[in-house]
């Protein structure tokens, strides 16, 4: 990583002289009237609260690369990724890159795809390689109703990561780098897109890495697309990847019923991703530990009953993949048995049969891989 990051108050030919407050000044007309600018209770028009500033706090992270289980064509991307951030100086100096991309100073990686697929485990873990601190930012945590505020938050959070030489890592992505208003009619809609600009001058910026993860790619702003110099494509694990997955994700301690057949475990769990078998796993123990006594071991029924509640959810639960982007996963139909086996309502298998084939997945629909 080099070392060529300017204390940003520093003046510099290359980087011309910049601090937060410059930045809230370059954006403040129309922000700093009347309309749309949220007031305080006593009516005064509120800049700053600075008792309520998000703290950015590095921390330590805890998990390494060895406990990311990816398909190798995605761990390859990853250490493409490494790479870029190891040999910084030997490629933008010494093989003189810079001559073509004169104005990159760190890296940026976009970590895309399904959710639960391991893109957050996979952002601490590239910082614990790299031996850094990361912080973590949510953009509920930079987003501020104080008009400037979220500008002077996006800021903060870059100096502290430059500070700490931490990973910067941007969970849920999406919110903050997503387009740009084209017709700003409001001083809300302004405002965001004075944060796109604050957030595309600090990528500029900074000479560290950062990691942005996202479930909803096609949200970001062209401008980052181009930014960001390496994007990871995270996909809903091979069956090869689910076996190493619930390999390593069942703990030695959990009692476990001896003898269970772990292939088909990997099998039945066809289209859910490593979150999803976190969940499995944590709902089985709790069945056995309810179960308590002789009988508190976690079975191959209470996990297989957790999966057919994973693939449930998966199908009923939150936002749909979009139809241009990446497709999460596609459906399969439950048989009659399988569906009298699990939670899901029989009569709902007849409201699945009234629909034609290429119709919307329906409620009894579970997932399975792409091909
Ligand atoms: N590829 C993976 N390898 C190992 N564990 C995984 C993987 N994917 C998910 N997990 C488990 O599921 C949890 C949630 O994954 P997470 O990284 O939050 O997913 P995402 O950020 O893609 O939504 C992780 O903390 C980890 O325990
Ligand atoms: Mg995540």
């Amino acid at each position: 990583m080099p070392g060529s990051w300017k204390r940003i108050t520093e003046t510099d030919g290359e980087n011309p002289r910049y601090d937060a407050r410059t930045e809230e000044r370059d954006h403040a007309g129309p922000l700093a009237g009347p309309a749309g600018a949220p007031r305080s209770s006593d009516g005064g028009q509120e800049t700053g609260n600075g008792d309520t500033a998000p703290q950015f706090i590095p921390e330590q992270p805890r998990r390494s690369l060895d406990e990311v289980i990816l398909p190798d064509t995605v761990r390859q991307r990853v250490e493409l990724a490494l790479d870029l951030v190891a040999h910084h100086t030997l490629l933008y100096d010494t093989w003189n890159l810079r001559s073509i991309d004169p104005y990159r100073r760190g890296t940026a990686l976009n970590l895309y795809g399904p959710s639960g697929t391991g893109k957050s485990l996979c952002a601490e873990a590239l910082a614990h390689r790299l031996g850094r601190s990361v912080i973590n930012v949510d953009y509920a945590q930079i987003e501020s109703k104080y008009v400037g505020d979220t500008p002077k938050n996006i800021v903060r959070c870059f100096e502290e990561a430059h500070e700490h030489g931490a990973v910067l890592v941007f969970d849920e992505a999406d919110s903050i780098l997503g387009s740009r208003l084209s017709r700003v009619s409001q001083s809300a809609d302004h405002a965001v897109n004075v944060s796109r600009a604050v957030m595309l001058r600090q990528l500029d910026r900074f000479d560290g890495l950062v990691v942005f993860t996202t479930n909803f790619p096609r949200n970001y702003d062209a401008a980052f697309v181009r930014r960001i110099l390496t994007h990871v494509k995270f996909e809903l694990p091979d069956p090869e990847t689910l076996h190493r997955l619930w390999e390593r994700l069942l703990p030695e301690a959990l009692p476990i019923e001896p003898g269970f057949d772990r292939g088909a475990l990997a099998q039945e769990s066809a289209g859910l991703a490593g979150g999803d078998l976190v969940n499995v796993i944590t709902g089985a123990a709790a069945a056995a530990a309810r179960r308590g006594g002789e009988s508190g071991v976690v079975t191959a029924g209470d996990l297989m009953l957790e999966i057919k509640s994973a693939h449930r959810a998966r199908a009923e639960v939150g936002r749909a993949p979009e139809p241009d982007g990446p497709a999460e996963y596609t459906v399969r139909r439950l048989s009659r048995e399988e569906v009298l086996g699990s939670n899901v309502a029989p009569d709902a298998v007849k409201a699945e049969d009234a629909q034609s084939p290429d119709s919307a997945p329906s409620p009894v629909a579970a997932p399975e891989t792409q091909a």
